[in-house]
């Protein structure tokens, strides 16, 4: 029985073709390439005064974007331990220190009361995720920003795509961070990107990425470089090769149809799940949310059994997330009240999900859970 994997990439011929045809021009790092992938983001998400700086990874653009806003030494960043750890230590990197809060039961994002408790003189910013694709209390989050006078960051790696009325998650607020790893919805193999709305940001991010050098930006995207450089700033070696961005330009031509089929998964999985008791399913109908990972709930300590029984029929799971609280390196931050945290990371479980996923995979799926409720 062949095993269906939790995690699946879809590349197809014309990712091969990006690949070689830039491997060909002779400018391997940097380029014009890294420029059309910005450009290609900012036109997809309907970008408005706001501007694209991609990067390595998702793991730097979020740090970038936590040192953009200002938070450095002493200060306090405000996320969920029921996250990937990427955040906590992009805090740590810029200097900050991380305060871990609850999520709301209903979308497993931030909770806004418990996090509203945890403000102090040392906040600076919260970074929120979106987790799974599905969006946090946005409006509560930036509800305490304004409050408080505090940065928001949003970790949106989940959630390329998604829409808040009529509107997608990095079009509007503060800033906002994507990652293009080798599991997302769109992979540059690497990636990740950070979205501000300011030309003065733009420019802070393209010092951080790059060593600190000014004006080898503007020369790297026309695939020459700068000899003339100054460095203005402390920096670190952030930026996204033309061959990574030639993968990523190749699947974000292809988004709206790896959308289209994970949503219709997921929505498969809504229908043949929702009225099983001993689970909680998304309380989403997908309609707007470009899904990442489906994840579910397992009700009543059942989960190691049904990962044995689905792993018994060739279908693999995942676990999104253990807390980070619990983890030794970051066993000692400060942290809030964490009760439904401790519940659900007892209970979630991630089924599988792909782009254009085949339909004898999802039936297996189906089936799988199905018989063992
Ligand atoms: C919630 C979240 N934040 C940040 C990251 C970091 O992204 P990257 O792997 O591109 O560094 C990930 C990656 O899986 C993630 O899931």
């Amino acid at each position: 029985m062949e095993n269906i994997p939790v995690f699946q990439p879809c590349i197809g011929v014309d990712t091969l073709k990006h690949l070689t045809d830039a491997l060909h021009v002779g400018w391997l790092g940097m380029g014009a390439t890294t420029k059309e992938f910005e450009d290609r983001i900012a036109a997809y998400l309907g970008l408005e005064g706001r501007y694209v700086v991609t990067t390595n990874t998702g793991t730097a653009a979020i740090h970038i974007a936590l040192e953009a806003a200002g938070v450095g030494p002493g200060d306090e960043v405000i996320t969920t331990s029921f996250n990937y750890v990427a955040d906590h230590q992009a805090v740590r990197m810029a200097g900050g220190e991380v305060v871990m809060c609850d999520v709301r039961d209903d979308n497993l994002g931030i909770d806004c009361e418990k996090a509203e408790a945890l403000i102090g003189d040392r906040t600076k910013a919260i970074l929120p995720l979106h987790f799974a694709g599905i969006p946090c209390d946005q409006a509560g989050v930036y509800r305490l920003a304004h409050k408080y006078g505090l940065r928001v960051v949003e970790d949106a790696c989940h959630a390329f795509g998604t829409t808040v009325s009529g509107r997608k998650i990095g079009s509007y607020g503060d800033i906002a961070c994507f990652s293009f790893d080798p599991v997302k919805i769109v992979t540059s193999i690497d990636g990740g990107c950070v979205i501000v709305d300011s030309e003065e940001a733009r420019q802070r991010l393209h010092h951080l990425r790059l060593l600190g050098v000014d004006k080898d930006t503007t020369e790297r995207y026309k695939n020459r470089r700068a000899w003339d450089y100054d460095v203005v700033s402390a920096g670190y070696r952030y930026h996204l090769t033309n061959i990574m961005a030639s993968v990523g330009v190749s699947q974000i031509k292809r988004i709206d149809e790896f959308i289209a089929s994970r949503r219709a998964v997921c929505q498969a999985y809504q229908q043949a799940f929702g009225s099983l008791s001993g689970v909680v399913v998304p309380g989403t109908d997908f309609q707007n949310i470009s899904p990442f990972i489906y994840s579910l709930r397992v009700l009543g300590d059942r989960r190691e059994a049904l990962v044995q029984h689905l792993r018994s029929r060739g279908v693999d799971v995942g676990v999104h997330f253990v807390p980070v609280h619990r983890h030794t390196h970051f066993a000692k931050c400060r942290i809030g009240d964490m009760a439904v945290t401790e519940r659900v990371v007892g209970e979630v479980l991630t089924l599988p999900l792909h782009s254009h996923m085949r339909p004898d995979f999802v039936e297996r799926v189906i089936a799988g859970v199905r018989e063992f409720f």
